[in-house]
């Protein structure tokens, strides 16, 4: 995996170290979406596309409505509670735990996501926080990880009458990695210590069986399932 420059060599190279990605100027970037730093900003860019950076701004707005947000009553937050976020995407579910006193460890698998995730983390400057390159499922292949809650928000499939989401929604719908969700709720839910939690569409069917019990918000619902501790 590539990261792009034009004139910020020397941070590109300490920031592609970090992760593991190689460098190249800009004039070898692909005909797709790339990675792109300059001085101040990792960036993902398109030839044809608006190019997207990540704000912090979202994640703390939505931390100033604490542990009564629906994300937080749904995770059961609590000082020191740890969640594997599985799914983690941009890490706004994942950030916004951090920022409620949760030890979060995100999960993401796609390469270009991944970077942008790591970015926005070391940005937000959080050290309750971690993040990895990985299928999640070999991390819940290994029994000797276990986390209080496992964190699940797994791509929803288009639907024709919802209204558009934001464009870092629409660019990770390009980008993101598709995996069997319900294989990976099952596998969950012998890993967590207290309770598997799903984000699913308000009125979408659940992944798996019915939960047993959820929380509502205004276009999501979290459906949550007590651990499997035998
Ligand atoms: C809906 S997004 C998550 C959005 C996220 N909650 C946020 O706040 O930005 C789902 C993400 O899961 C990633 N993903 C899919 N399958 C995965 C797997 N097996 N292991 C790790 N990540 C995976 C996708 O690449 C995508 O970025």
């Amino acid at each position: 995996m590539i990261v792009y420059f034009d004139n910020a060599e020397e941070r590109a190279r300490d920031f592609t170290s970090a992760i593991g990605y190689d460098i190249a100027p800009t004039k070898f970037a692909p005909n797709d979406w790339y990675l792109y730093l300059d001085e101040s900003d990792l960036t993902l860019r398109h030839p044809a596309k608006q190019s997207m950076r990540l704000s912090l701004d979202e994640i703390r707005r939505r931390s100033l409505s604490g542990r009564r947000s629906p994300l937080s009553r749904a995770c059961g937050v609590r000082e020191g509670t740890t969640v594997l976020d599985a799914f983690a995407g941009w890490g706004t579910d994942g950030l916004t735990l951090a920022t409620l006193g949760c030890v979060v460890t995100c999960c993401e698998l796609q390469p270009l996501v991944f970077a942008m995730l790591y970015d926005r983390i070391e940005r937000f400057e959080l050290c309750s926080l971690d993040c990895t390159r990985i299928d999640v499922r070999e991390l819940l292949a290994d029994r000797t990880r276990r986390w209080d809650v496992v964190y699940l928000d797994p791509m929803f499939p288009a639907h024709p009458k919802t209204a558009l989401p934001s464009y870092p929604m629409q660019v990770l719908a390009d980008l993101a990695e598709q995996s069997d969700a319900r294989e990976i709720a099952e596998w969950s839910i012998e890993r967590a210590d207290q309770r598997v939690v799903v984000k699913n569409r308000i009125k979408a069917p659940p992944v798996i069986r019915a939960p047993d019990w959820q929380i509502r918000a205004r276009s999501v619902r979290f459906d949550i399932y007590r651990a499997d501790r035998n």
